[in-house]
């Protein structure tokens, strides 16, 4: 069922909406925004509430707290507030609070056409815990609820669900980064231009296995990159050496391999090194790795063989960096990949996470059809897992 979005709400000037947005960017050991790509997926709904005169409370978590307030610090939403500020060219106001007398105050304060944003969600034992009361609490801070959160919406936690359950009867909508997002994938799914090309990259096959088999029923053929190829190697009898493997995953690895029979594809040769820090003494294998070295990116004849099946499909859907791109001598499957999609005719989309960070770092994501800003919700979204966040937003 199709959700209501911004643009259904009437008459808002001077209304407190509450923006649900995902703000849980990637930071550095100093709670540095190292890529603010979720920010500014975020921008269209709040500038387009802020035109109409709302006053907007904008709610997120960052990180994954645990409850130490010095370990948690990095975390705190000052750093967000001040690069969400500079995004919108305006003075955004912050408060150390999410529920409580400060927040309350700061949220009566805020007048029309300004922006308040509450600290990290997750600072609260309430947010994850799914807990009615506290979820009332952030609720009676506004009058309108938006979910703009992508990023977070395979999650129940309190203000993605139980806020807006507590704000039905108000107007509950979704903003125009996930009203984008899901219509993109919805389409993406419903009719794909063919032949459908999967690219499966990343580290682990035990994270992937639902996406795995989704993927395996949707696409014409998908082709293997990244850590996870060494457990299909593996499950298949191959010599890894001494690349990183999912040991106790190699009957799964079997599985997938026999389900997606004619369809996968592994890669041919290998980028290896004997040390992670040597790129110097890198070398290619092709078939099977020996014993001393580690598989770090797929070979010069994947890379090839990869392109020219990115090149010929129609739609290509890409998860998963194919080797350890962060370290440039190790990135040019990854890089390979992700310019040839840009090249390409066809519809390109890329899933969020590590994925969309290394297109942006390459400068490819405006030559994509689309860059997701979820990542575990991206996955959830094809695996076909329905989204209970958006039952409690108002259907069209
Ligand atoms: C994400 O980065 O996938 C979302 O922000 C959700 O974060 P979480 O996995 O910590 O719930």
């Amino acid at each position: 069922m199709a959700k209501k979005d911004i643009h259904s709400l009437q008459n808002i000037q001077g209304k407190k909406v509450l923006v649900r947005v995902d703000f849980n960017v990637p930071q550095d050991e100093h709670g540095n925004i190292t890529n603010d790509r979720r920010i500014r997926g975020a921008i269209p709904t709040i500038k387009g509430l802020l035109e109409k005169g709302a006053a907007v409370i904008a709610m997120s978590h960052l990180g994954r707290p645990k409850g130490d307030p010095v370990k948690d610090a990095p975390f705190k939403m000052d750093k967000v507030a001040k690069r969400l500020g500079e995004l919108l060219n305006k003075s955004v106001h912050k408060v150390d609070s999410i529920i409580g007398q400060d927040a309350k105050d700061a949220a009566a304060n805020l007048k029309a056409g300004e922006i308040l944003v509450l600290e990290n969600v997750r600072f609260h034992p309430g947010e994850q815990a799914a807990d009615a009361a506290f979820a009332k609490e952030l609720a009676s801070l506004g009058d309108i609820y938006v979910n703009d959160a992508f990023g977070t919406c395979h999650r129940k936690d309190s203000s993605m669900h139980g806020v807006p359950a507590a704000l039905k009867g108000k107007p509950r909508v979704v903003g125009t980064l996930v009203a984008k997002e899901l219509a993109i994938l919805e389409q993406l799914f419903s009719n794909p231009s063919r032949p459908m090309l999967g690219i499966l990259g990343g580290g682990k096959v035990s994270d992937k296995i639902k996406f795995i088999k989704a993927l395996l029923s949707k696409v014409d053929k998908v082709i293997i990159g990244g850590a996870m190829t060494y457990t299909f190697m593996k499950a298949q009898g191959k010599s890894i050496g001494n690349s990183r493997v999912e040991a106790d995953k190699l009957d799964i690895a079997r599985e997938l391999l026999e389900l997606g029979k004619g369809k996968i594809q592994l890669p041919v040769d290998h980028l290896a090194v004997q040390k992670l820090d040597a790129p110097e003494g890198a070398k290619v294998f092709e078939g099977e790795i020996p014993e001393g070295w580690i598989g770090i990116d797929i070979g010069p004849k994947t890379i090839e063989l990869y392109c020219a099946e990115v090149a010929k499909s129609a739609t290509i859907l890409w998860n998963g960096p194919l080797g350890k791109f962060e370290d440039e001598p190790y990135s040019k499957g990854t890089k390979a990949i992700a310019n040839t999609m840009a090249a390409s005719k066809g519809v390109t989309v890329v899933g969020g996470g590590e994925t969309a960070e290394a297109v942006e770092e390459f400068g490819l994501a405006e030559k994509m059809t689309h860059v997701s800003t979820g990542g575990g919700a991206f996955l959830e979204y094809v695996e076909g897992t329905p989204f209970a966040a958006l039952d409690e937003i108002d259907d069209k």
